[in-house]
């Protein structure tokens, strides 16, 4: 159904609504406060929406609901955010920043396609995803949820996955809603810490947080989430000008808005902008937030507000509005569930899918050669440290190991297919005859008091008695997540003085990065012989890890974020203005660890050629000047030489794919358009200025990756 018309099915339906009925229609209620009775009694009462609740608990609530005084069927929310993962029979796939590697929209839209159909299948119709937040600060625990640090890659890669998840039509039964969060500047709060203060001006927010949310609701993206925290001292949660007038009269979305977890609450308890839940409710509402995750007393506050005289109606109305036409438009009255895939959860072509975007993820920094491993000489493989074997490691935020449901309290074992690092390299070494071990060393995060001296001792003799050494390192649940910024980045525990025993042994010694984001990793990097890494790489990390450790995969992902040398050298973020004195911190190299865009594989890529054309097509040639065929991701930076406020060094304005066979060039073209010379002026208005410019293309943002071009407007 269009939008129009069910906006006009919407309008009627309102018209016989009761003030109660409008006012719980707004509310959303987690199955995991109260439980079954507590959820059974909200939906007899009309609530809009729950989350948090799968499969037959949440079609109990469904008949409940169609079974009130006007039959409004509710709609029902979770975090399927890489993969329905809060059910233990879905496919989970890499993090979204383990995705963002991949730089390939595809793999994005795919991920959102599967997971939608397993979504569906389990009677719900949203996901809490994909997040558009920048991850512009490693310290900030949830990193991992991001597409990286840049605006552009970021709102390409959710582009995708909104459309995945959605598909055509949101009636359809193998697709769900989406919600692009957290809006606005989440990701970007002083000293990372999550959901507190966010210092940008207005002009900032739209040159650099804006665009991939812009980007969502072109694609159509019919839900949006309110972030936490607050810009200037206006809590998100009640800054009508950036839920309402930026984005609905400006930005055209014509969905609904929610705020986060009991953010109407917060505006009380935690924010003290409000006194009570009358005042936080006014405020909630008339912000331009269309539906209240989880704070009850909303109802309440809501009622006695109106009853008070204290805001009218037509506040109401408009909320109710938004979240009934997207009703009417899923068709949810006429058929409350959707009809999903019964038993896809984790089918094989699911599976295929999550293999194909791990692989695609593995990303590899560093490699003097020792990659990939040969057959011939190597009789015996180490591999060590806890992370090589740790399927939750692996698997990072947002699944039922972190959020097990509708318990909270209860941990689940893990479910398999999985394959871990440990796993995956032993299979392969058992295929080519060579002999593998496995010794865990220390643990990512200690215990208090446990003495690891003879684990790291065993851990070295088996690493001695090796012809290499694999060396998982990272981080663990809960050194990351909601509520778990880092002030240190540095490898914790006694990781770095493992590696250390472990390069004594004078052993080839590649560093295998499985983390949630970008650390420290000093020495573990620079002094090893290669570093790869997937980040959180879902159900096959292992296997694609290993796969591209003995090259039957050449890897090909690129970072979407940098690495920081020392915790105090962030933000390191590739887009930097100009102007620093020194340019450096006085006591390590200018440059970050590793940088955005970095990536490399078993073949190498040469650029000449770039020219743009007057009708803005790009050409550059990329030649394979490696010995096997691989696939080079293509980016394309500009750069303002004088313009009127200060501009990034570099700002990527596109990229592509391409799969070259050894020795083979072929020449790419790229349609640029004139707004990706744009930058947010004075006046806040979006301009191209005239004059010079740099455009770049190459394998990376270093300099010395790249070759250029002066053009002029
Ligand atoms: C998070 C959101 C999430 C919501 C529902 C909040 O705490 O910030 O990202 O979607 O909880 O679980």
């Amino acid at each position: 159904m269009k939008r129009d018309l069910a906006k006009q099915k919407a309008q009627e339906l309102l018209s016989k609504m009761t003030t109660e009925e409008k006012v719980a229609q707004m509310i959303q209620v987690t199955y995991t406060d109260g439980g079954r009775e507590e959820a059974l009694k909200w939906a007899k009462m009309g609530a809009g929406s729950f989350l948090h609740v799968l499969g037959d608990d949440a079609r109990e609530l469904q008949r409940e609901a169609m079974n009130t005084r006007l039959g409004i069927p509710v709609i029902f929310g979770i975090d399927a955010i890489h993969g329905h993962g809060l059910n233990t029979k879905a496919t989970i796939f890499p993090s979204q920043l383990a995705c963002a590697c991949s730089w390939d929209p595809e793999v994005a839209k795919v991920m959102g396609e599967v997971t939608a159909r397993e979504v569906a299948t389990d009677g719900l119709h949203w996901t809490f995803s994909p997040v558009l937040c920048l991850g512009r600060d490693p310290r900030w625990g949830r990193v991992n949820e991001t597409f990286g640090e840049d605006p552009y890659l970021a709102g390409e890669l959710s582009a995708a996955i909104i459309e995945g998840y959605q598909g055509e039509d949101l009636s359809d039964d193998e697709h769900i809603l989406a919600c692009a969060k957290h809006y606005l500047g989440y990701g970007e709060a002083t000293g990372a810490r999550d959901a507190y203060d966010t210092e940008v001006t207005e002009r900032k927010i739209r040159e650099v947080f804006l665009p991939p949310f812009k980007r969502a609701v072109d694609v159509g993206c019919a839900t949006i989430m309110t972030a936490y925290g607050c810009i200037d001292g206006t809590p998100l949660t009640a800054h009508r000008r950036i839920l309402h007038d930026i984005l609905r009269d400006e930005m055209g979305f014509d969905g609904f808005v929610i705020t986060d977890w009991d953010n109407t609450q917060s505006l009380m308890t935690q924010q003290h902008v409000s006194a009570d839940i009358v005042d936080a409710s006014i405020k909630a509402a008339s912000a331009g937030n269309d539906m209240i995750m989880t704070t009850k007393g909303f109802y309440e506050g809501m009622l006695t507000a109106l009853r008070e005289g204290k805001v009218d109606i037509s506040v109401v109305d408009e909320c109710v509005l938004h979240i009934l036409t997207i009703k009417y438009e899923m068709e949810l009255f006429e058929k409350p569930e959707k009809k999903g895939e019964p038993g896809c959860f984790g089918k094989a072509e699911h599976l295929e899918a999550a293999k194909d975007a791990a692989r695609k993820s593995v990303t590899l920094l560093r490699n003097n050669g020792m990659l990939p491993l040969g057959d011939g000489e190597l009789k015996k493989i180490a591999v060590i440290g806890e992370n090589a074997d740790n399927v939750r490691a692996q698997y990072g935020d947002w699944t039922y190991f972190t959020h097990p449901m509708p318990d909270p309290t209860n941990s689940r074992p893990a479910f398999r297919p999985y394959v871990t690092l440990w796993e995956g390299v032993k299979e392969i070494c058992d295929e080519k005859g060579i002999e593998a071990v496995y010794a865990k060393g220390c643990a990512v995060k200690p215990a208090e008091g446990v003495d690891e001296s003879a684990d790291l001792d065993e851990a070295v003799r088996v690493a001695s008695e090796a012809d290499v050494i694999l060396y998982a390192v990272g981080d663990v649940i809960p050194q990351f997540g909601e509520f778990a910024d880092r002030a240190d980045l540095d490898l914790s525990g006694r990781q770095s003085e493992l590696f250390y025993r472990l390069k004594a042994t004078g052993k080839p010694i590649c560093t295998v990065f499985i983390a949630s984001k970008p650390l420290c990793l000093g020495d573990a990097a620079e002094k090893a012989d290669a570093v790869i890494t997937g980040f959180n790489g879902g159900m096959f990390a292992g296997q694609a890890l290993a796969e591209a450790i003995f090259g039957k995969l050449n890897p090909q992902g690129k970072l979407p974020i940098s690495f920081p040398r020392k915790t105090g050298q962030v933000p390191v973020y590739y887009n930097q203005l100009p102007g620093w004195h020194g340019g450096k911190y006085w006591d390590i190299p200018q440059t970050p660890l590793f940088a955005f865009g970095e990536g490399m594989g078993y073949s190498a890529f040469a650029y000449e050629g770039l020219s743009l054309d007057e009708e803005l097509k790009l050409r550059v040639t990329v030649k394979n000047v490696g010995d096997t065929e691989g696939t080079e991701t293509v980016q394309i930076y500009q750069r303002d030489v004088v313009s009127s406020l200060l501009t990034p060094v570099r700002r990527l304005i596109a990229f592509t794919k391409v799969t070259l066979g050894a020795g083979e060039a072929k020449e790419v073209e790229i349609q640029l358009k004139k707004d990706d010379f744009a930058l947010v002026n004075a006046e806040c208005e979006t301009v191209v200025e005239p004059g010079d410019f740099i455009l770049y293309a190459g394998g990376s943002s270093k300099e010395e990756d790249l070759i250029s071009i002066n053009i002029a407007f």
